[in-house]
């Protein structure tokens, strides 16, 4: 690995035409503000692959690959992103000057250095003075100090340059420092990234510090968690937060409890359940499923009892499906998660429903109501699990699940098997391309997701007053799904400045880079902001009270059926009506 220093990236990205570089692989045609062509990643016959020169990105509404024009090059030509830099800065004759001691394992062994130093100074401020406040906090959700220790959590001072000032005298080089993800840079120099946060390290599995996530306690701030980015030690999407101390628990137990946080991961293992992880800052992907291949094949999915972590499990469940994990589910009470859980209710409680998980699809049947759904709903509903299951390799699997599926919904399974290989199931891109990496796209189905990613591309909207209007908006409501989160943390922290082609590399997974080309590509002219400001916030204010409003339908109609009258159920659902006219 060779280390590019950031400002050439940016210089080769911000000099590098993206139509020229496309036009010599793809016949280009100007139609609008884009161009369009023949997709270079998949077969067809008519032109859905797309450039935006204005935004510097691609996106193929036929395949669903999208990027800026390194992630073209390193899936065209098979390379990685540095040598996609180096082939586009011998295009355009930038000098790549590498960075003094551009060895990688000097790299890592200075990195690994760095971590460790700050783990240790957050560690000691932690119980100084001014980590009062957060040891007080700590303690006050539970934790002891032996786990405090043994994890070693810690507090950064509320300062911009503590961590500076250990490095200076250390021979560390800017570029190394940038590396780290521990910095952030402007023109005025280096300054700390987490500053008067808890910290709590991220170990990799030999149980050296790679990364940081920073919690902050004494102040409301959209963003709870700060974590490291990306860096050449830490890749979010292969690494789990505990794996370190847990995994001679999980290979012993055979399976593993999956949690979404950090303190719920802490909360656990403390409280004796110990085959536990955590996802570390982002959701559960493909490559997690690698990870975890290697120490178990069974997991139990123990997410948050919202929404999002309801949602959050199904996609998570299904991932595993795909990839040879069996998931099992938990779900802790309404709202609450894990470590609210434990601490409410006692663990053994938590253990007993560990004890006793339910199947994935009981668990989809009951999250989605499956078994009382009725004419196209039902269909609908069908046909979604048939696609999810159609997308199981192992055939094994696909079977046990069409057979249960067909007991649980009353269905011949004849019948599963035909809808599941006659109807257009597939994803809506065509599946036999020969040389294209198919990656798993992450869909955004509800209506919900859709009201946020129209949100979010207001965003990015040319119009600056338009952009601060709605970051307004956007930090009232909650983004439930976690790729959006993202991409609206990134948009705020970056302060809605706009640079479509570099938010690209933000993502390193490729469907995650797919996803986020094709909503930044899409661009909304005719509908004044105001308005769908005002259609989304009403689509996301309506949903819980929908939700409800069908959860005392079924009271209602039970209460008939067993002779009694459903006042009170009716009043509220009368109620909520109209709640929803006045939305
Ligand atoms: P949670 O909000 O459930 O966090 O997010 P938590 O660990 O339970 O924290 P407490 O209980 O509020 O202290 C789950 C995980 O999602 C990531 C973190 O990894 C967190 O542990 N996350 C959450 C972020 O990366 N950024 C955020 O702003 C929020
Ligand atoms: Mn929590």
């Amino acid at each position: 690995m060779t280390r590019i220093p950031q400002n050439i990236i940016d210089r080769v990205r911000d000099t590098a035409e993206i139509v020229e570089v496309i036009s010599r692989d793809v016949d280009l045609k100007l139609r609008g503000a884009n161009y369009f062509g023949l997709c270079p990643f998949h077969s067809e016959k008519t032109p859905s692959f797309s450039v935006a020169p204005a935004k510097r990105i691609y996106h193929c509404f036929g395949c669903g690959s999208g990027g800026n024009v390194f992630s073209y090059l390193m899936e065209h030509q098979k390379i990685t992103f540095p040598e996609a830099v180096k082939v586009l800065a011998d295009r355009y004759n930038i000098p790549i000057q590498l960075e003094e001691g551009s060895g990688s394992s000097e790299l890592f062994s200075v990195l690994y250095d760095l971590h460790e130093k700050a783990t240790e100074l957050y560690q000691h401020n932690l119980f100084q003075d001014i980590g009062r406040k957060a040891l007080v906090y700590l303690k006050s959700r539970g934790l002891t100090e032996d786990h405090i220790k043994q994890f070693k959590l810690g507090f950064s001072a509320d300062s911009w340059d503590q961590l500076v000032q250990l490095i200076s005298g250390i021979g560390i080089t800017q570029g190394q420092a940038a590396k780290s993800g521990l910095f952030i840079q402007s023109e005025k120099g280096i300054f700390d990234r987490f500053r008067s946060r808890i910290m709590f390290p991220v170990f990799n599995s030999s149980g050296k510090v790679i990364a940081f996530g920073g919690r902050i306690f004494d102040t409301e701030d959209p963003a709870k968690y700060l974590n490291s980015p990306e860096t050449p030690l830490y890749k979010k999407s292969e690494i789990f937060y505990g794996l370190q101390a847990s995994r001679d628990a999980i290979r012993k137990e055979g399976y593993a409890v999956l949690v979404e946080g950090y303190m719920d991961f802490l909360q656990l293992y403390q409280s004796g359940i110990q085959p536990v992880l955590a996802t570390s800052g982002t959701s559960f992907t493909t490559r997690h499923t690698r990870a975890l291949n290697r120490f178990s094949r069974k997991v139990i999915l123990l997410f948050d009892g919202d929404r999002a972590g309801g949602a959050a499990t199904i996609r998570a469940g299904w991932t595993m499906l795909k990839n040879g994990i069996e998931p099992a589910i938990v779900r802790p009470p309404e709202n609450k998660d894990p470590d609210d859980w434990i601490r409410e209710s006692g663990v053994s409680e938590v253990k007993k429903a560990l004890d006793a998980p339910l199947s994935f699809i009981d668990f989809h049947l009951d999250y989605f109501h499956g078994s009382n759904l009725e004419g196209t709903e039902r269909k609908q509903y069908i046909l979604e699990i048939l696609r999810e299951v159609h997308g199981i390799q192992d055939g094994i699997v696909q079977n046990d699940l069409i057979r249960i599926l067909a007991q649980k919904l009353k269905v011949d399974e004849s019948d599963l098997i035909r809808t599941m290989k006659t109807q257009h199931l597939a994803p809506s891109y065509p599946v036999e391309t020969s040389n294209a990496e198919i990656s798993e796209p992450i869909f955004f189905t509800t209506r919900e997701d859709k009201a946020q990613i129209e949100l979010l591309q207001l965003l990015i909207h040319k119009d600056i007053k338009v952009r601060k209007y709605v970051m307004d908006v956007v930090s009232e409501i909650e983004i439930t799904h976690p790729l959006l989160k993202q991409l609206s943390e990134h948009l705020i922290n970056t302060k809605l400045k706009v640079d479509t082609a570099a938010i690209i590399e933000y993502f390193s997974d490729k469907s995650e880079r797919d996803s986020i080309s094709k909503i930044l590509f899409e661009t909304k002219q005719d509908i004044p902001p105001e308005q769908i400001v005002a259609d989304c916030l009403k689509i996301l204010k309506s949903k819980p009270i929908k939700e409800r409003i069908r959860e005392l339908r079924m009271e209602i109609r039970e209460k008939e059926s067993e002779g009694h009258h459903p006042e009170t159920e009716l009043k509220e659902v009368i109620k909520l009506q109209q709640e929803l006219n006045e939305l």
